[in-house]
């Protein structure tokens, strides 16, 4: 008779040359959140340290990391709700007369193969906090046409990480048609959110690089990227037990650009540095 619940630790270490494996028991219900702090090579080669928090009971994850020109950027994924939520808190140039930071907040509808579990990402730990991550792959990056926008007060209607995320950023929050048609049918309420003025209809609003006058409408271009996150589990084989089982993660990385109507020009200024 073998032991019921020996970990089959010798079959992990071989069959994973892996730097996070998941360990540990099922965190207790109202422990809080989960967190990770990794470090991780940015796109452009540069390290960062990124945060990475869980928390089963709501169903949630956030990552958090900054770039080396002070931007600080955000993702939270909202399982419960469909939603997931970009932020970025982009530094201002004050020597160039720019606000000291400016918020942008992004809302597309969350898919289930995006990303890992809330519960597997809270059982998440490493075992050499000082290594650099490099994600195991690079996802395709997607193009965002961000079209309708998100009234701020009625926020926590579709999400209620948003009132907390995008703060700062109440009359930049984003989203699309495309994904305004889902949450509506899942019931969310049609006040949550705005048509832009345009429309944005590209072919009439000029690329805010093209335009001057800084008090013009435009369209503004921002992109972003997720340096490294688990987005996938990985099953392990053992002779000990029935069937596979989780033993690790696989981990992406993944760039998203967002297109979006400005009212003026001059919140778009860091277009004017490509
Ligand atoms: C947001 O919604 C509230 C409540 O419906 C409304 O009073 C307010 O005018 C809306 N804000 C904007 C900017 O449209």
């Amino acid at each position: 008779m073998r032991p019921p619940c020996r970990p089959a630790v010798p079959t992990v270490r071989l069959l994973l040359p892996l730097l996070l494996s998941l360990l540990g028991a099922p965190r207790g219900v109202g422990a809080g959140p989960a967190e990770l702090r990794v470090r991780v090579r940015l796109p452009d080669g540069q390290v960062t340290e990124e945060t990475l928090q869980a928390d089963s009971d709501a169903d949630s994850i956030s990552l958090e990391l900054r770039k080396p020109d002070g931007t600080l950027v955000s993702f939270t994924a909202d399982f419960k709700k469909d939603v997931k939520i970009f932020r970025a808190l982009i530094l201002g140039e004050l020597e160039k007369g720019q606000s000291q930071f400016q918020a942008l907040c992004f809302v597309t509808r969350l898919h289930r193969n995006e990303i890992i579990p809330s519960e597997a990402m809270a059982k998440l730990r490493q075992k050499n906090p000082r290594a650099v991550r490099q994600a195991e792959e690079v996802r395709a990056p997607e193009q965002l046409h961000m079209d309708i926008a998100v009234n701020f007060s009625q926020g926590g209607l579709l999400s209620p990480h948003l009132h907390n995320v995008c703060t700062e950023a109440t009359d930049a929050i984003y989203t699309r048609q495309e994904d305004v048609r889902f949450w509506l049918e899942q019931g969310v309420d049609s006040s949550v959110f705005e048509a832009l003025p345009e429309a944005m209809e590209q072919a009439e609003l000029s690329h805010c690089r093209q335009v001057g006058d800084r008090g013009k409408p435009c369209a503004c271009h921002y992109s972003l990227s997720l340096a490294w996150y688990p987005c996938m589990l990985k099953y392990c084989h053992s002779r000990e037990r029935p069937a596979p089982y989780k033993c690790g993660i696989r981990s992406c990385q993944k760039s998203y650009s967002f297109d979006f109507y400005v009212p003026q020009r001059q919140l778009c200024l860091w277009d004017e540095d490509l």
